[in-house]
């Protein structure tokens, strides 16, 4: 099946929402990171997942997004007060996906997009900006979709962006139908007041690999990337135990593993994927020596330099003091 077919088996007609076309306010969706990371597709084409994953949504941090229905030829595409081009990446992605909608009609769009985070620099922009792409096109074509189906739209555009529809603690579920029906996210009712996710900015340029390229690299020629699956699964179950008993020391160490055994995987492929830079390990090796010392402070990275620490409020002075720099986010409150 074919991401049109799925996406007008949930639509009405293309006349329809072509008619039903208005403008929206900006709708707003948090970016996510992974304690359990998505890594392999099994459908590419449909961002189906070769494992579950689990989130935490960052609460304010993420984007914004308005829609509007224009005349004209081209979508016209704005990033963060930007008008783009309608042949960069950026704006050739956004009316793809926006294509899915259209089903074939010629119906144009302004896209107003605003991120707090910074763009492809593995702080998951791209989840939160097809998540909120998604509810301003729910709004905009009057669609009154559930959760759940935007959830599954919004994994079209980019699979990470089916756990950004929630806040909180999120769990993609990878499903096994062939049309992804069953590949959606959903919300685990637990807080966590006191959870702090500190982002280190290593580099904010744009990473040379993306994510969909890098996981068809590693799928392809990991001989480890077979251990993947059952590295994944065990996780998530160690992080709904943390969860639920609130045992932070096991979801900052099953976290770190799981992010360290999906870059073992990367960096085993061929050509070899490293994201890495020497500030990324320069400030694990400080973690590492932190934690010797007694400080509960944990990391986990995604498909870029960054990392994302991970720690409790109680921790926040003496995390603060060995990195001053740090933008901390406490998605459940204190
Ligand atoms: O959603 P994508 O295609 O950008 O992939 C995201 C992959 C990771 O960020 C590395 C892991 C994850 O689960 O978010």
């Amino acid at each position: 099946m074919n991401r049109f077919e799925v996406v007008a088996a949930m639509l009405p007609s293309a006349d329809v929402c072509a008619q039903a076309a208005r403008a929206t306010e900006e709708h707003f969706a948090p970016s996510n990171i992974a304690v359990c990371k998505y890594w392999g597709k099994r459908d590419a084409e449909l961002n189906l997942p070769i494992n579950p994953s689990l989130s935490v949504s960052l609460d304010h941090l993420g984007t914004r997004t308005r829609v509007e229905p224009i005349d004209g030829p081209v979508d016209d595409i704005w990033l963060n007060g930007l008008q783009m081009r309608p042949d960069t990446m950026f704006a050739q992605r956004l009316s793809r996906y926006i294509d899915l909608y259209r089903q074939g009609h010629p119906q144009a769009f302004r896209v107003e997009t605003r991120n707090n985070i910074p763009t492809a620099a593995g702080l998951a922009s791209s989840a939160s900006g097809f998540a909120a792409l998604t509810l301003a096109l729910n709004d905009a074509l009057q669609l009154e979709l559930e959760a759940a189906a935007l959830s599954m739209l919004a994994r079209l555009g980019s699979g990470s962006a089916c756990r950004s529809i929630y806040s909180g603690f999120v769990e993609w579920h990878m499903g096994h139908r062939e049309d992804g029906a069953d590949s959606h996210a959903h919300p685990i009712e637990a807080q966590w007041p006191g959870l702090a996710i500190g982002l280190i900015k290593v580099d904010e340029g744009v990473k040379s690999v993306d994510s969909r390229s890098g996981m068809a690299r590693t799928v392809e020629s990991c001989h480890l990337y077979q251990s993947w699956p059952l590295q994944a699964n065990t996780d998530l179950v160690k992080l709904h135990q943390a969860i639920d008993a609130q045992d932070f020391k096991l979801l900052g160490s099953t976290a770190e593993q799981n992010a360290l055994s999906m870059h073992a995987t990367m960096i085993a492929s061929w050509p070899p994927l490293v994201y890495w830079q020497p500030d990324s390990l320069a400030a694990m090796q400080k973690i590492w020596a932190l934690r010797q010392q007694g400080l509960e402070l944990y990391f986990t990275m995604d498909a870029g330099p960054n990392l994302k620490l991970l720690f409790l409020e109680q921790d926040r002075e003496a995390v603060l003091s060995h990195f001053p720099d740090l933008e901390i986010v406490l998605p459940f409150g204190s």
